[in-house]
């Protein structure tokens, strides 16, 4: 039987999509393909029998916290398939193949590694036609990255002295306590006359960051928040604000997003 598990992690939607691309592929080619949100997986618990997809965004040229944690907690194994795709706005500094060499210090056969250019959620996030060109363009690409997979003809992106120092580096920017120091410069904030106190913030955050105010409105803990953008991107009434974000993206209309969280 052929079957592949995908794990992944996203915040607006991107790393999502490219998940279902390839879960519809390896359908249509008879596979059975099980799609898990990494923030429900506890990574000692996975199948090591099934070869094993981990999909997550880029952040820093590196990724989330969260995602991190989960790779690093991947039990020791002997000889399990994995692959590794990343969605990116700009440039990765092939952290996708960084992240499986770590992983195959720890015994996983690394079958591939691609990196799918998305629209970009942060700071510069474009026009909508403009995304959906973009969209469009990587779908090809991640339906061939899929023929691959079937094929067993995947590659692994090479990675040079440069692009593991720089992985040092962005290792260092994205760990855990750094990461607090981020969290209070994008800081998010809700304008209270915009609120409708539809709490829709609260069920979609990812890291359940977000909680209730006597006063009905949502609160942000900066404890857990990995930036992901979800909250902010998503709210109806685009009544949470950070200074450093002046345009939105969303991946996803407010009935996929229906499908897809609840
Ligand atoms: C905090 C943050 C940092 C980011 N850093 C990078 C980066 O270094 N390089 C890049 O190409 N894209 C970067 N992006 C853009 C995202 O990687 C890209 O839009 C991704 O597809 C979003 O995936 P998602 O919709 O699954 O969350 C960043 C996004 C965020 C929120």
């Amino acid at each position: 039987m052929k079957i592949i598990d995908i794990y992944y992690f996203t915040g607006t939607g991107n790393t999502y999509l490219a998940a279902k691309k390839i879960e519809a592929t390896l359908k249509h080619n008879d596979y059975t393909v099980n799609i898990n949100d990494i923030t429900k997986t506890d990574p000692h618990k996975i199948n090591l029998l099934n070869t094993i997809g981990i999909g997550f965004p880029v952040v820093c040229w590196n990724t989330f916290p969260i995602v991190k944690e989960f790779i690093y907690n991947l039990p020791q194994t002997f000889d399990t398939k994995i692959f590794i795709f990343t969605t990116m706005g700009n440039y990765s500094l092939k952290a996708a193949a960084n992240f499986g060499n770590i992983l195959k210090n720890k015994g996983y056969s690394l079958i591939g590694t691609d990196e799918f250019l998305m629209p970009n959620n942060f700071i510069a996030v474009q026009k909508e036609d403009e995304n959906i060109t973009k969209r469009e363009k990587t779908y090809k690409k991640i339906e061939i990255f899929t023929n691959k997979l079937i094929k067993g003809t995947l590659k692994t992106d090479k990675i040079n002295f440069f692009f593991k120092f720089c992985f040092v580096i962005s290792n260092f920017i994205t760990n855990k306590w750094k990461w607090k120091l981020f969290q209070k410069i994008i800081k998010f904030n809700i304008i209270k006359n915009k609120c409708a106190k539809c709490h829709l913030c609260i069920k979609i955050c990812p890291v359940k960051n977000i909680t209730l105010k006597n006063n009905n409105y949502p609160i942000f803990s900066s404890q857990k928040c990995q930036l992901c953008l979800r909250c902010i991107s998503y709210c109806p009434s685009h009544a949470i604000k950070s200074f450093l974000i002046k345009k939105t993206y969303r991946a996803l209309n407010k009935e996929e997003m229906q499908q897809w969280l609840f």
